[in-house]
């Protein structure tokens, strides 16, 4: 890991870049509470070491609330995810629109393990700036829906995919095409995504310039499409919100997972 101060200036408020940004710093902000849900301190060590204006990012993201719904969701993926690698100390992970997340430097991660943190040119251009390549961990800038980055990736192994607050800003094509990629080049293993309700691409339509675009609830519908592939476990994002240490955020979260909140964004666990 890169030790000296980084710039970080030039990431432009509200890009992609930023909502990374926005995203690792509500993960530090909660690994700092002296209960974290997380506790992911990996972020709060990248974030101590990045020369941004976070009083702006901290008034514009509202840790208050939100570095639990953020915590949450990483820690129903993390409790997927370590399972898999003890099972598997030979796995091949593929962490997919993995932006600034220090998920492999978080989990208990096998020195035998192969982790691959994938996304865009540029958000992995400024990754970069934060974090090395190293034994068993390598960055890889591509689009996830482009073909030709798998072939950087060993097959033959049992293999992990995480995508954390991807799929649903592709089209339900390049989903389509995406899994069925994946669970042709890999012989087994397990994807674990969030996905979002239906109402999600409408809604965005009209409040976010249509950035998200697919939207699920009958998961049957992806084992139709891959046969290969069986839902094992879906989690409300915010189910686990008893976890949260400070009580009026927990009653919020717990309001959210008792209405209709709760079941717009889901966590499935597939294995094939
Ligand atoms: C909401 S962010 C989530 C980032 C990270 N998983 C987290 O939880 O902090 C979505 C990420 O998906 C990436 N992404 C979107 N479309 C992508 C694609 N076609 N290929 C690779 N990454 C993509 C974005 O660049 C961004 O980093």
């Amino acid at each position: 890991m890169t030790t000296n101060k980084v710039d970080f200036s030039a990431v432009r408020w509200g890009s992609v870049e930023w909502t990374n940004l926005c995203t690792l710093y509500l993960r530090a902000c909660e690994s700092r509470l002296a209960q974290p849900v997380l506790g992911d301190h990996a972020a709060a060590e990248a974030v101590d070491r990045i020369d941004y204006d976070f009083k702006r990012m901290h008034r514009a993201s509202q840790p208050w609330a939100n570095q639990f719904l953020v915590g949450l969701r990483a820690k129903q993926l993390d409790d997927w995810t370590n399972p898999f690698l003890t099972r598997h100390p030979d796995a091949v992970v593929l962490h997919l629109g993995c932006g600034l997340d220090t998920r492999a430097f978080r989990v208990r991660r096998p020195e035998t393990v192969d982790w691959f943190d994938v996304d865009q040119p540029g958000v992995v251009e400024l990754r970069r700036k934060l974090y090395d390549d190293g034994p068993g961990y390598r960055m890889i800038g591509s689009s996830v829906t482009d073909a030709g980055w798998l072939d950087e990736v060993p097959t033959g192994r049992p293999t992990l995919i995480v995508a954390e607050g991807l799929l649903m800003y592709l089209d339900e094509r390049d989903v389509r095409e995406l899994l069925q990629r994946l669970t042709d080049r890999f012989e087994h293993g397990e994807i674990d995504f969030d996905t979002i309700a239906p109402i999600g691409p409408k809604l965005s339509r009209l409040f976010s310039n249509g950035m998200v675009k697919w939207g699920i609830s009958d998961m049957s519908a992806v084992e139709r499409w891959i046969p290969r592939l069986r839902l094992i476990d879906r989690v409300p994002a915010y189910a686990n919100y008893r976890t949260i240490p400070l009580a009026p955020q927990r009653l919020l979260l717990g309001f959210f997972n008792a209405t209709l909140a709760g079941r717009y964004d889901v966590l499935n666990q597939f294995r094939f």
